[in-house]
């Protein structure tokens, strides 16, 4: 009997990024530097994106709109090798941990010598895989140290989506501020990219609450399409997150923080009760996730304008405005504050 030589899945799976990629990167090898550095700030999402039309491309079925964390997030320092090697703050990561396994896979659709080795040194200071936004970051600043390290010299939308490729959110992590994800319609997403906006909210705050730095117990992908295929009430989703993204950017345009800490708080309890409902049901929270949500709503029953949003993670960030960072403080003692704009004028 003839032998069908039909790709498997995986293959199908590379041949599919690698066209993308093939489209955005110059298959001609320019004089490579002899090394390269970038850093990636984390985002965090006021807006969320979840829902795949496409889990190969990660090409979203909403928009999205997320503030960058300034300082916070991963320096990738690229440097050539006799074979591959991957460290993580300091340490060396075995080539067949998950986390290697991640970026190599993506670094085999990308380089475009397959046989030269690459040294890929991560410094992150974020807990990783834990909600944290660490994998956004960490691709993005693969994808512009690697931009760097073969002389691509790539507009932003096209790292934008090579970003995408590694982890969707990862292609707003290549701005500070606010940034917008457009989710396109193109089947090849092309017209799926992020963008920042000019908004400079000097005074705005977020709080990380880091309630666990464990690895969350399923990946935001799995979850996602665990969401898509089995949610009677994804469509729903769909509709809020419409409503919030506009609510949002024009909270944002009026510098209207009631109106952004409402609307982000309510986006993200609803993407999280939206997980509830699939099957089986996807929970990230720990009692100390709910525990910090009665917090802040006490504190703001008694006037305190503070709000929180969450994402695949136990882990709660909070929104407030620099003039009430005393106050938040007192009510968590741990949190980690971050001014978004630190370093933009
Ligand atoms: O890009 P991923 O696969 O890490 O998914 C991100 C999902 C959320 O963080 C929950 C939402 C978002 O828009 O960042």
């Amino acid at each position: 009997m003839l032998k069908c030589s039909r790709p498997d899945k995986k293959e199908l799976i590379k041949l599919d990024k690698q066209q993308i990629i093939k489209q955005l990167v110059p298959t001609k090898m320019s004089p490579i530097s002899g090394t390269a550095t970038a850093f990636a700030p984390a985002n965090i999402a006021l807006c969320k994106y979840w829902g795949k039309r496409d889990p190969i491309l990660n090409l979203p079925h909403n928009s999205s709109l997320s503030i960058s964390l300034g300082r916070k997030g991963v320096l990738t320092h690229i440097s050539q090798h006799s074979s591959d090697e991957v460290i993580l703050n300091q340490q060396p990561v075995p080539l067949d941990h998950p986390f290697a396994q991640r970026l190599l896979a993506f670094l085999r659709l990308i380089r475009p010598v397959p046989d030269l080795g690459l040294r890929i040194e991560t410094s992150a200071n974020i807990p990783i895989a834990a909600g944290v936004a660490s994998s956004a970051c960490g691709f993005a600043a693969l994808v512009k140290a690697l931009d760097q390290f073969f002389q691509w010299q790539l507009d932003d939308k096209s790292l934008s989506i090579l970003a995408r490729l590694g982890s969707g959110s990862a292609c707003r992590s290549l701005w500070q501020g606010f940034v917008e994800w457009h989710c396109g319609t193109a089947k090849d997403g092309m017209d799926s990219y992020a963008q920042p906006l000019s908004a400079i909210w000097g005074d705005l705050r977020v709080g990380l609450l880091i309630i666990s730095t464990q690895p969350k117990p399923i990946s935001s992908s799995v979850a996602m399409q665990q969401t898509v295929n089995s949610s009677l009430f994804y469509p729903s989703w769909l509709t809020k997150v419409q409503q919030d993204l506009i609510k949002i950017k024009q909270a944002i345009q009026a510098q209207d923080f009631l109106q952004l800490g409402a609307a982000a708080e309510s986006n993200a309890l609803a993407m999280h009760a939206l997980m509830q409902t699939t099957e089986p049901p996807v929970y990230y929270s720990l009692p100390a996730t709910v525990n910090a949500m009665h917090t802040v709503w006490q504190a703001r029953q008694e006037g305190l304008p503070l709000f929180f949003t969450q994402d695949a993670g136990p882990n709660i960030k909070l929104l407030f405005l620099a003039k009430d960072q005393a106050s938040v403080c007192e009510l968590f003692p741990t949190v980690d504050v971050i001014n978004p704009f630190e370093d933009i004028n």
